[in-house]
């Protein structure tokens, strides 16, 4: 990336060639695992947010990111929370995905889990947890961006639900 290309974001309209509805669309054609984040506020609070937006960032040290909507109501938890754990769907947890991804007031109705660190939820059945600590928040236009750096792992032979093209679907290999 050159320094022209790392222009700091700005809340100005797309450029002309950058179509709203065509740019969803676009984006959207980038197959996804989908994760719920789970934290939990100093005040006991918790919160789980359906995220496809999670990737990993480095290896050593053992970063991840992702970003939040400025717009979610979730967002003043994940603020004031020092720790978030990455829950990876299993090919079975679509029903889960679309409960984190609906607003509630307690979405964990219903749901198995058990205590990460800090009190952070754990959500059973998960294909991974990686667990982190909140290493830095930054600006991400109309979202927040949240660095974490991860403190414990677990994962297991499940299999992942995949999202693409705004569908859930499985993850199939060629042989
Ligand atoms: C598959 C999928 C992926 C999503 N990815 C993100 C994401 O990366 N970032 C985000 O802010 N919202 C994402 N959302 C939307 C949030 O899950 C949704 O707005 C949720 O209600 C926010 O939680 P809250 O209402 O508790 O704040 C996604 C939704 C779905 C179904």
């Amino acid at each position: 990336m050159n320094s022209l290309q790392m222009t700091k974001t700005s809340n100005s309209a797309p450029p002309p060639g950058v179509h709203p509805t065509e740019y969803r669309t676009v984006l959207g054609r980038f197959a996804t695992g989908v994760t719920v984040m789970t934290t939990v506020c100093p005040q006991g609070r918790r919160a789980g947010v359906t995220v496809s937006s999670f990737n990993t960032l480095s290896l050593d040290p053992p970063l991840v990111l992702w970003s939040l909507a400025l717009k979610a109501p979730s967002l003043s938890v994940f603020r004031d929370a020092g720790r978030f754990a990455v829950n990876i769907l299993a090919e079975d947890q679509a029903e889960l995905a679309l409960q984190f991804a609906r607003g509630a007031e307690d979405k964990f109705v219903g749901v198995a889990t058990t205590e990460g660190l800090g009190g952070v939820p754990l959500i059973q059945g998960a294909v991974a947890h990686i667990e982190c600590e909140m290493e830095r928040r930054d600006d991400g236009g109309d979202h927040e961006l949240y660095i974490g750096r991860t403190v414990r792992t677990h994962s297991s032979d499940r299999h992942p639900l995949i999202f693409a093209k705004g569908r859930f679907g499985q993850f199939t290999t060629f042989s």
